[in-house]
């Protein structure tokens, strides 16, 4: 079992502080993923819970006992690195049973346990083999395998698929979904990528600059991102953004058209940010009163569908997903529809959600 609990954690390396406070509860048996841009702290926090780099300030507790002082070793952790670290003059048995034997289990639990890993890692073929006689994909089961070996209650993996190519990526991925549930512990995944948290996650950490975004399940966060950050890096394409004046029920884009909707935010701000998805707009021909005037850019074919990609007075090109069979030549002049209730709207001030 493991049940996390994070409050208020910084960390400072030197003067520096790279994560500014972060609370965090997880329940036993998630699946975690922490996702944010490169440099916004996901590996340092990761590493903070699994005890290899102190924490400056605030307490981490696992299964309700604190752990700021209690060695790596005896966190009942297992890691696996961006970078395999695997022990290259050891075979790939030798590498899993390492561990292992390190906790002190006998010699029969050792090979009972690494038999487990290498029928669900696929790995038999290879156990005599040295790392360098391995591939890349090779190399990261045979260390997510070393990590399986220990039982761990609390699995944290950092960037694990990042040196695959795509297919062998989202093999590997279900694997781990499929492992983590056999093993019935708790998970804590970091990547960058947020396709990959959107499809692996029981809820995901979006973190950005050492601080938490928001804290969700995939389905909140792309339905009611917290902010416009969130909102920008979840989903893909990503959403529009357009900056809008209210007047009543009318908003209206300067120099790029108005609309009417039904409902808007209860706040009173005067100027709002407008955010669509790709699958909340729709495209048509020709100028036309209510919607927002668009040139198009370039029409995506993807089989069951294609985007559109359009320009809005001189913002960056904006996305909106239209039927396989869509076709529009470079630079026609087009309308864009919104549908009201997939409209999401922030402060321009926060740039924090406003409710509806
Ligand atoms: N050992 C270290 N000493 C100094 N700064 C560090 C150290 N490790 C990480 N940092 C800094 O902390 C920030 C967060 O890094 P990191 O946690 O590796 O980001 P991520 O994993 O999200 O890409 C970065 O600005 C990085 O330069
Ligand atoms: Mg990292």
């Amino acid at each position: 079992m493991a049940q996390l609990s994070l409050r208020g954690i910084k960390k400072r390396f030197k003067s520096v502080e790279v994560l500014h406070g972060i609370d965090l509860d997880v329940k036993d048996r998630e699946l975690i993923v922490f996702v944010g841009p490169s440099g916004c702290g996901k590996s340092t926090l990761l590493r903070l819970i699994a005890g290899l780099d102190p924490i400056t300030d605030g307490e981490f507790r696992l299964n309700d006992k604190r752990m700021n002082e209690i060695a790596p070793s005896r966190r009942g952790i297992a890691m696996v690195f961006q970078s395999y670290a695997l022990y290259p003059h050891m075979n790939v048995y030798e590498n899993m049973a390492f561990g292992a034997r390190l906790m002190g289990l006998g010699k029969a639990e050792v090979e009972a346990r690494i038999g487990e890993a290498t029928r669900m890692l696929r790995l038999e073929a290879l156990l005599e083999r040295k790392p360098r006689e391995l591939s890349g994909g090779q190399r990261q089961r045979v260390a997510i395998g070393r990590a399986l070996v220990r039982k761990p209650q609390l699995l944290l993996l950092d960037e694990p698929l990042s040196n695959l190519d795509a297919a062998l990526r989202s093999e590997v991925r279900l694997e781990i979904a499929r492992l983590h549930r056999e093993i019935g512990g708790t998970t804590i995944y970091v990547t960058h990528d947020q396709v990959e948290a959107m499809t692996l996650a029981d809820r995901i950490v979006v973190m950005n600059g050492g601080r938490i975004e928001q804290f969700g399940s995939p389905r909140e966060l792309y339905e009611t991102p917290a902010n416009v950050f969130v909102a920008n890096f979840i989903g893909s394409p990503r959403m529009a953004m357009l900056t809008v004046e209210r007047e009543g029920n009318r908003l209206t884009a300067p120099g790029i058209g108005q609309i009417s909707l039904p409902r808007l935010p209860s706040s009173r701000e005067r100027e709002l940010l407008m955010g669509v998805r790709p699958d909340g707009m729709s495209i048509s021909s020709g100028t036309r009163q209510d919607g927002f005037a668009a040139k198009v850019v370039y029409t995506e074919y993807l089989g069951d569908s294609a985007y559109v990609y359009v320009r809005m007075g001189d913002g960056a090109p904006v996305s909106v997903r239209c039927g396989p069979d869509t076709q529009y030549a470079p630079d026609t002049p087009v309308t864009i529809s919104v549908e009201p209730e997939k409209v999401h709207y922030f402060s321009r001030e926060t740039a924090q959600r406003l409710a509806v």
